[in-house]
């Protein structure tokens, strides 16, 4: 079991920990900076909201590769989150209590949105009501926890990087992952002819997300992609090959790492963090629930979080997969 942050069993730690009867919740917890094994699926502090926040009781969270980054302390100096914390960016749920201060929602909204610095793995989290977006009604609510990181993502990498337009030849290079599934809806939305990279076990999905080609990676070269307008890279890695097939005057965003350009290059490139932005996000449900972005998603419970992550470290994971607590 965690141990409840200092202050927490003293004097008015008692307000901050403890909520009407119920003083704590299921969680799963990074108690130190580790490996799979280092989440535990066990009691946390039950979370307040402070001014301007909401108490989300929680329907969903999804994984992200992120999360593998904040588990292991990898991704510290970005996100400085210290042990013990719970996990889990996105989230879904519904509203429980409303923060002094906080707007837009009451208890009972259907709610969605993205935790930058995490807490949604849980019965219970905080969110700022400012970053939150009301949930779709046309997906299961918990599942509805895939769409705000890769979502937003997709979303600022096509529009606001990438700048897509009807008629542009687009390149989703790793169109299988939870990024991909909305990237290529987007862009197929925006009027776009996409051409995705997907291995076998993807290839049937990416292509219902309305990829017009499907490059195998795993037994294709590349260059059958091109050439291309906009090239969407979602894998780490050596984004060089992709690069190649950019027409000059065209585009490259990396969501995985900065991408080395030569000199002179008419190729325009980008590299770029994405960022909660609430509006974007209530646009996003608009397209999910007028059924042009179609949302999946593997539910299972928040108890295999460390399973989850164990298996994603060794590839085995494919789309998006919610914890559900
Ligand atoms: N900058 C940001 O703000 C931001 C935000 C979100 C994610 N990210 C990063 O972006 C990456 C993708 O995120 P995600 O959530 O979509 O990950 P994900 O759901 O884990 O998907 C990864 C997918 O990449 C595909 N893949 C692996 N190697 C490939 C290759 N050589 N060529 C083409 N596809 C390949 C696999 O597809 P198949 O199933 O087809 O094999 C896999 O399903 C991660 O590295 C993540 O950390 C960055």
């Amino acid at each position: 079991m965690v141990k409840p942050p200092a202050g927490a069993e003293t004097g008015g730690g008692q307000q901050i920990y403890f909520v009407k009867d119920v003083a704590v919740m299921r969680a799963a917890l990074v108690n130190e900076f580790g490996g799979p094994s280092a989440i535990e699926y066990g009691t946390a502090p039950r979370p307040v909201p402070g001014p301007g926040e909401v108490l989300i009781r929680v329907a969903g969270t999804s994984f992200n590769p992120s999360d593998i980054g904040l588990r292991s302390g990898l991704l510290r100096e970005v996100l400085p989150v210290e042990p013990p914390f719970v996990i889990g960016a996105d989230v879904s749920g519904t509203v429980e209590t409303v923060g002094e201060g906080a707007t837009g929602f009451v208890p009972g909204d259907r709610v969605i949105g993205r935790l930058d610095r995490g807490g949604a793995a849980a019965e219970y989290a905080v969110a700022a009501a400012a970053d939150l977006a009301a949930a779709p009604v046309s997906v299961p609510l918990a599942e509805a926890a895939a769409i705000p990181v890769a979502g937003l993502t997709a979303w600022q990498a096509l529009f606001e990087h990438g700048r897509v337009e009807a008629g542009m030849r687009v390149l989703v290079n790793g169109a299988g992952g939870g990024v991909g599934m909305f990237a290529v809806q987007l862009a197929r939305h925006a009027g776009a002819r996409v051409v995705a990279t997907a291995s076998p076990r993807s290839a049937r999905a990416v292509r219902n997300y309305g990829a017009d080609e499907i490059v195998d990676y795993t037994r294709a070269p590349l260059s059958e992609a091109g050439p291309v307008d906009l090239v969407l890279h979602l894998v780490p890695g050596d984004a060089s090959g992709p690069l190649e097939l950019v027409r000059p005057g065209g585009r490259l965003v990396s969501i995985t790492g900065p991408v080395a350009v030569p000199p002179g290059s008419p190729v325009e490139t980008a590299h770029f963090v994405a960022r909660n932005d609430a509006a974007q996000l209530a646009e996003l449900v608009a397209l999910v629930d007028a059924g042009a972005v179609r949302v999946e998603a593997a539910v299972r419970p928040l108890a295999e979080a460390a399973a989850v992550h164990r298996e994603a470290e060794a590839g085995r994971v494919r789309g998006k997969v919610v914890l559900a607590p």
